[in-house]
């Protein structure tokens, strides 16, 4: 008997793209759910199943999803989140589909991205389906974005304070407990995984990058006017700003220092640390010059 069809949502994106090596070296049976399929295509190699779908169009997943045993569910930050994730999560039901694993985050912060994934679980749990909810903490790769200033400077900036501590998750400790869950049917249902690595203050990433880069690096903290004013300058939607804008109020609280054993406990391994993050991406975080 052929392995249970899982759909993966969110291929291309920042988790998502490690996803397919992991799932296709436990041999499961993978079709991917894909808005461009020639961009999903050469991302995903020719052997790989796609099925074109938007998540802003219900009938594509109706569509999409038929013979689907198990969906996982990943879409990127979007002020439509709930809207989007929910014609999935119906659709899911409708096709007749037994399981959901959802990408979510860190569901207990007031701010819009956290509120709609925290909906999104209720509507999972209460629709019939088997689940297991995923909630990683802070991406590492949000330092590609926070830290953009190292490309022609040694500075970064930010409005969270310098003593405070976030624990950050590297994408790829994401991907392996996906890959974990997908993989083992049955043995995570019901569960939500709070997923972190270590906790560290920003002035720990500034040693980090120092240390790594070979180079002085600072962290310097700014009123969240002034940060506000930098990413507008950036050209970040304003509903993205303020939803960061409450992420930070939350996190300048110590919110997010929480640290768990998740990655060891159900992935296998070590949380990847934050040094190992920027020496794997240290040309990202280089001079131009
Ligand atoms: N960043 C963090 O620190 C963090 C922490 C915890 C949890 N999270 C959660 O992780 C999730 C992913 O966030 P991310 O920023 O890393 O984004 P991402 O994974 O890079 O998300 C983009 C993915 O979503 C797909 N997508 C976007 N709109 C879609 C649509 N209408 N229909 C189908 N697919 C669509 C994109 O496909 P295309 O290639 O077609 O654009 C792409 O594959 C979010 O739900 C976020 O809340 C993030």
């Amino acid at each position: 008997m052929s392995e249970p069809l899982i759909a993966v949502t969110g291929a291309t994106g920042v988790t998502g793209h490690l996803l397919a090596p992991r799932l296709s070296e436990r041999g499961l049976n993978i079709r991917y759910l894909v808005r461009d399929v020639d961009k999903a295509r050469a991302l995903l190699g020719p052997e790989a199943e796609l099925v074109a779908a938007d998540l802003d169009d219900r009938a594509s997943y109706d569509h999409a999803l038929q013979g689907v045993h198990t969906l996982y569910l990943n879409s990127g930050h979007s002020p439509v989140l709930e809207a989007q994730q929910t014609n999935a999560i119906e659709a899911a039901v409708a096709a007749g589909c037994e399981r959901i694993v959802k990408l979510s985050g860190n569901v207990d912060s007031p701010a819009p991205i956290p509120e709609a994934h925290k909906a999104l679980e209720a509507k999972i749990a209460a629709c019939g389906l088997r689940y297991t909810f995923l909630r990683p903490n802070f991406y590492m790769t949000n330092l590609h974005y926070l830290a953009a200033g190292l490309k022609d400077g040694d500075v970064f900036t930010s409005a969270i304070p310098r003593d405070v501590t976030m624990s950050m998750t590297d994408p790829r400790d994401v991907a392996d407990l996906a890959t974990t869950v997908l993989a083992e049917d049955g043995k995570h249902d019901g569960e939500g995984y709070y997923q972190t690595g270590a906790a560290v203050s920003l002035d720990d990433v500034a040693a980090t990058f120092s240390r790594v880069l070979g180079r002085d690096i600072r962290y310097e903290m700014v009123d969240v006017a002034v940060w506000e004013d930098i990413v507008t300058k950036r050209g970040l939607p304003s509903w993205l700003i303020e939803h960061q804008v409450k992420m930070i109020g939350f996190a300048a609280n110590g919110a997010y220092s929480y640290v768990t054993n998740v990655t060891a406990d159900i992935a296998g391994h070590p949380a990847r640390t934050l040094e190992q993050f920027i020496t794997d991406h240290a040309d990202a975080f280089s001079r131009a010059d």
